[in-house]
């Protein structure tokens, strides 16, 4: 239940701020020098009709990875669809046949590794917003903000180098690991994937907190409702 609330938070909550904040409310998704991680990389905002969100050019990519993670799909079958309940619990009386990753819809699950691909390319614009975050006004600083930045883009590193799907990439479809340079390269990435990849659950939960938290603390930096620490110099 748990994981069913706080996944289904996080969707209603992005596409809430990525859609309605600013054309509803006029909460602005850039203040500082700190853009909203829902709106990176920023495309063609000024090209744009007013109730048209530029986020909208962006999200599909981290929401398609998200909803088509190996991680998430185990949780939130067992959430929302009791598939299966839990370990060792059988499956519903309303079950009858277990068809899930074969048809239609679920079949689509199967583009998480091209949804891998894409996701290095917002991945590397936030890290770039995050050191451009240190420059303003003609000067440095080191804000509350782009702490935040740094912080998400570096919890979404993780999240995105723990990935199941870049451990097959960079150790599968090999049968020996230990023939040639090439393989024994591979072997040696293989393993330090596999070291972030046994704590994938904790990396796709940190960063979906860092990614609110940081979308937040800009929307309330916009209304005035805080200021930014920072050091100047
Ligand atoms: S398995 Fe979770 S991001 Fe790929």
């Amino acid at each position: 239940m748990a994981i069913g609330l706080v996944f289904t938070g996080f969707i209603i909550y992005s596409l809430i701020s990525s859609l309605f904040w600013l054309p509803e409310f006029g909460v602005a998704y850039e203040v500082e020098g700190y853009l909203s991680p829902f709106f990176s990389p920023l495309i063609a905002p000024g090209l744009l009709p007013p109730w048209f969100s530029p986020a909208i050019l962006v999200l599909w990519i981290p929401l398609g990875f998200r909803t088509t993670c190996y991680y998430y799909r185990k949780a939130y079958y067992r959430a929302f669809f009791f598939d299966p309940p839990a370990c060792a619990v059988g499956e519903p009386w309303f079950h009858r046949r277990y068809a899930m990753e074969r048809k239609f819809p679920f079949i689509l699950q199967n583009l998480h590794r091209l949804f891998l691909y894409l996701a290095f390319i917002p991945l590397a614009f936030l890290w770039l917003d995050a050191f451009l975050s240190l420059r303003h006004h003609d000067g440095w600083r080191i804000g509350l903000g782009g702490v935040l930045l740094f912080v998400n883009a570096a919890l979404l590193s993780g999240y995105s180098l723990s990935c199941h799907s870049l451990r097959h990439l960079v150790g599968g479809g090999l049968d020996c690991f230990s023939c040639d340079a090439r393989t024994r390269a591979r072997h040696g990435l293989w393993q330090r994937v596999t070291g972030l990849n046994r704590n994938h659950a904790m990396w796709a939960w940190a960063s979906l907190a860092s990614v609110i938290a940081a979308d937040v603390y800009i929307r309330l930096l916009a209304i005035g409702l805080i200021g930014d620490p920072a050091l100047r110099f």
